[in-house]
């Protein structure tokens, strides 16, 4: 017995924000962008919608695609670092928006961009142990509400969607396998947003003070290397429980955080550029939305077929990071 990917679906705002609108904001340019990045444009949360809006849409889509009706799920989740407000959580909402007065539980994870790949590990285990039969499983971020449009360093990079899986107990052979995570938290100042939490409670908040405290911030360049050198452990760590060679894999689904990142996990690797498919020209760094984003275009773009092998791997604040293998069925 296995858990397997029934269905998926993924929102992606109508709004873009451009390079060239980015130009007007802060002292960069489309080039700079590019190179660094290969970033074009990234789309932005309608106004007045939130995080939960956008899950509940890709929650939809992934259901319909699955053939599954929302009443027929045992639980929902969503993973978010942007929820619509800091309680109740975000996948309380969509339970209200998909399946209201059912009792269906629900609840949120924050790994970050590693989110998902928490998700997939703790919905696994759920699903294995028995206790939940057919999951939702949603990455979902209105993040731009996050980001200082001041700040030329972090403004940049991201974007806001959603992501979503139905995952369903099956006694057939492939689905996942091998699930790592891990976190590093001394590195937390690496990326953080401190404002709203506890230790910056709402009463502490002076407009006089640095507004870094009020957005996400980030040390890149530091980030950039970690980044790099965790993917590559994690991926190697769950290719070897599940003993596939490199040359196994069929597709490497990657945190759309950067090119250059994506590309240098890649090459140490070992993996050729071509099973390496990138959608972050178009959404930029949508955190936890990215890696079940990625997936659906490539499920609809017919890029994935019944028998690949596929590894996901990400990493994020925190620092966290993941990796699990799938095959596809
Ligand atoms: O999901 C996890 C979230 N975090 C990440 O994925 C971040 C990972 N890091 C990165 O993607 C890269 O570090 C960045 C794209 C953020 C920055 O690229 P970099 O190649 O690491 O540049 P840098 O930070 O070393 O900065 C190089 C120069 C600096 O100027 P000086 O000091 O050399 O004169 C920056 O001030 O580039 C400057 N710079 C910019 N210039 C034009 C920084 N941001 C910009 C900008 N436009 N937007």
């Amino acid at each position: 017995m296995s858990v397997f990917i029934r269905g998926t679906g993924a929102d992606k705002p109508e709004r873009l924000l451009t390079n060239q609108d980015l130009e007007k904001l802060v002292d960069t340019d489309d080039e700079w962008i590019f190179t660094r990045t290969g970033i074009r444009t990234r789309h932005l949360a309608a106004e007045g919608e939130a995080t939960s809006d956008l899950a509940t849409r890709a929650g939809q889509r992934a259901l319909d695609d699955a053939g599954v009706d929302a009443s027929e799920l045992d639980l929902i989740v969503v993973a978010t670092l942007s929820p619509d407000m800091l309680t109740p959580s975000a996948a309380n909402l969509v339970q209200r928006n998909l399946c209201p007065g059912l009792g269906i539980p629900s609840f949120d994870i924050n790994a970050a961009c590693s989110g998902f790949l928490y998700g997939l590990q703790v919905v696994k285990s759920l699903i294995d142990s028995g206790t939940y039969r057919r999951v939702l499983l949603v990455g979902g971020e209105t993040i731009t509400r996050f980001v200082d449009y001041q700040d030329r360093g972090t403004c940049i990079l991201f974007g806001d969607a959603a992501g979503a899986v139905v995952l369903e107990h099956g006694d057939e052979a492939g689905g996942l396998g091998s699930i790592r995570v891990g976190s590093d938290g001394a590195c937390h100042d690496l990326i953080c947003l401190p404002g709203g939490g506890s230790l910056r409670p709402p009463t502490t908040y002076d407009p006089a003070d640095d507004r870094a405290d009020w957005f996400l911030r980030m040390q890149g360049n530091r980030v950039f290397k970690m980044a790099v050198q965790s993917m590559e452990q994690v991926a190697k760590d769950v290719l070897a429980d599940v003993g596939w060679t490199v040359d196994d894999v069929d597709l490497v689904l990657a945190h759309q955080a950067n090119r250059r990142i994506i590309s240098a996990v890649g090459e140490r690797l070992g993996v050729p550029p071509e099973k390496v498919p990138m959608n972050v020209a178009e959404m930029g760094n949508t955190s936890a939305a990215s890696i079940p984003v990625l997936l659906d275009d490539q499920c609809r773009g017919g890029q994935i077929r019944p028998g690949q092998r596929i590894l996901m791997v990400g990493f994020g604040a925190g620092l966290t990071w993941g990796a699990a293998t799938l095959e596809w069925t």
